[in-house]
């Protein structure tokens, strides 16, 4: 073929690509043009969140194969600077992160700052926001952080972030905060111990069931998972459908990179105010989480202030924050802080402690764990979170499918021109996810904070929910972050396999 002809086809391939994305979207038919990351509305966005005074926090993080201490195990990983957690980043509202990721793994790396509204480039999904660093490289990730709040960094290529790839973003208020605040991150851990991530992924894949903690196995559908009741039911219950969201047994859980019969101790003084910022790094479990001589007072969620409550125990699903504060008892003592895998066996330790006292034994199973659970309807955002009332620009129906069987997961959303569920800047956007499956799925939209619909006014605002089994979420956002962002499974294994979709901002 001559070189005219080659240059005639590609010039139809063109076409046809542009014609495609001419269909209907709202009144009329109109071109789709996807805001792009490089787009000026992005950098627009950006210089929106400038503030006046702010400052730059420049870290750089080295990832690399390692060996870490995980309390008393020594494993063989992948790990951010050679601890797990990762350096823990500490910065104000309105400040700017400049990170510098350098690539020292076998394989590419990307990015993600879960939870903040940040500008799409700097978003770290390979291919979709950026070309992943290769092995060898770095890449340096600078963004305005516009709200205070606890938020998570992890890695967005494969399943890497089941390996030690992960360590707290901790915005702070401008206004000098007092409460001694202890950011815990909980995690499932294999690798070293059992199979690599990647081993497991495998082992789902191919359809072995053999260490399937929790009845989803090969031909084991339904039975116990029934008893999380018809659609919709378990929003009553933290929203949570019963012990639905993993299916690895993991050989160990941690808590701050330790595992429970060699905790990580924090020092509180008697009648001390703290808070704990929750973070369930696990790629595959959810924790129930409670602590022993207190009850907890929830004061946020997903780096977003909620109207104070307090309660026994709560679930936090992979993806998800909590923020809770307890006085430490004027007597002192030994407060353990127990993470129990939902539906698996085993659980995660921390230890505050104020004085003398014996260290908790690792299986301690404080009668808070059965006491009042959170609930998705207990959570209210505060009125200056409280979304503005109006109804929806556009409604998006979302569907979670899949089985274990399979292991087939996926997320199918509405398209239109070959668009993933366009949205304009400036909309407010609806999506009702209905979760086909039995499972609950940890749901998490990058870029917004949307609020959550739980038929208790006002919702709270979040950025990861848990869709019951065989129930629904609704959520509204307003779109004003342009770019493309990712809507997800949070169960890592889920979104590897295909949970994954994306919100596409078009012109
Ligand atoms: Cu924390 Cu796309 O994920
Ligand atoms: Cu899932």
């Amino acid at each position: 073929m001559s070189k005219r002809s080659l240059s005639l086809l590609a010039a139809v391939a063109v076409t046809l690509a542009g014609s495609a994305a001419w269909l209907t979207f709202g009144r009329s038919a109109e071109a789709l043009t996807l805001v792009q990351p490089t787009d000026a509305a992005v950098a627009a966005a950006e210089a929106a969140r400038q503030v006046s005074g702010s400052a730059v926090t420049s870290v750089t993080l080295t990832a690399a194969p390692t060996t870490v201490r995980l309390g008393n195990r020594t494993v063989q990983t992948w790990a951010f600077d050679g601890t797990v957690p990762g350096p823990e980043i500490r910065l104000a509202a309105g400040d700017t992160l400049k990170a510098t990721v350098v690539n020292k793994l076998p394989q590419p790396l990307s990015m993600h700052w879960h939870g903040i509204a940040l500008r799409n480039d700097m978003d770290g999904v390979p291919d979709v926001t950026q070309k992943a660093i290769a092995p060898g490289a770095t890449f340096t990730y600078t963004f305005i952080v516009p709200d205070a709040g606890t938020f998570w960094y992890h890695p967005h290529t494969g399943v890497q972030l089941d390996r030690g790839l992960y360590g707290a973003l901790v915005v702070t208020e401008r206004t000098t905060e007092t409460v001694r605040d202890i950011p815990v991150l909980l995690d499932d851990w294999t690798d070293g111990l059992g199979e690599t991530p990647d081993q497991v992924l495998a082992r789902l894949r191919a359809g072995s069931a053999s260490s399937s903690p929790s009845g989803h196995g090969m031909g084991d559908m339904g039975g116990t998972d029934m008893s999380s009741g018809p659609a919709g039911q378990d929003m009553g219950s933290n929203g949570a459908g019963g012990t639905d969201t993993g299916d690895v047994a993991y050989p160990a859980y941690i808590a701050n990179g330790r595992t429970p019969d060699a905790p990580a101790e924090y020092d509180v003084q008697p009648g001390q105010r703290v808070r704990l910022r929750l973070v369930n790094a696990g790629a595959d479990t959810t924790f129930r989480v409670a602590v022993g001589g207190s009850r907890l007072t929830v004061v946020a969620t997903d780096g977003f202030p909620v109207q104070p409550v307090t309660v026994d125990t709560l679930k936090i699903a992979m993806g998800e924050r909590y923020d809770v504060e307890l006085t430490v008892p004027r007597t002192g003592g030994v407060l353990p802080l127990v993470a129990v895998a939902d539906g698996k066996t085993g659980q995660a330790l921390a230890v505050l402690r104020a004085g003398r006292g014996e260290m908790p034994m690792a299986d301690v199973q404080p009668t808070e764990l059965t006491g009042r659970l959170l609930k998705l309807t207990d959570l209210h955002t505060t009125t200056a979170d409280d979304l503005p009332a109006g109804s929806p620009d556009r409604t998006y129906r979302v569907r979670l499918t899949g089985s274990m069987s399979g292991y087939d997961w996926g997320i199918s959303a509405p398209t239109s021109g070959g668009v993933t569920m366009p949205v304009r800047e400036g909309e407010r956007i609806r999506l009702m996810i209905t979760n086909m499956t039995m499972m609950a799925h940890p749901i998490h939209l990058h870029g917004h904070t949307f609020q959550v619909s739980t038929g208790s006014t006002p919702g709270p605002r979040k950025d990861t929910v848990l869709v019951p089994v065989m129930g629904s979420i609704t959520l509204d956002f307003v779109a004003n972050n342009p770019g493309q962002w990712m809507l997800h499974c949070h169960n890592i294994y889920h979104a590897e396999v295909g949970m994954m979709t994306k919100v596409s901002y078009v012109r």
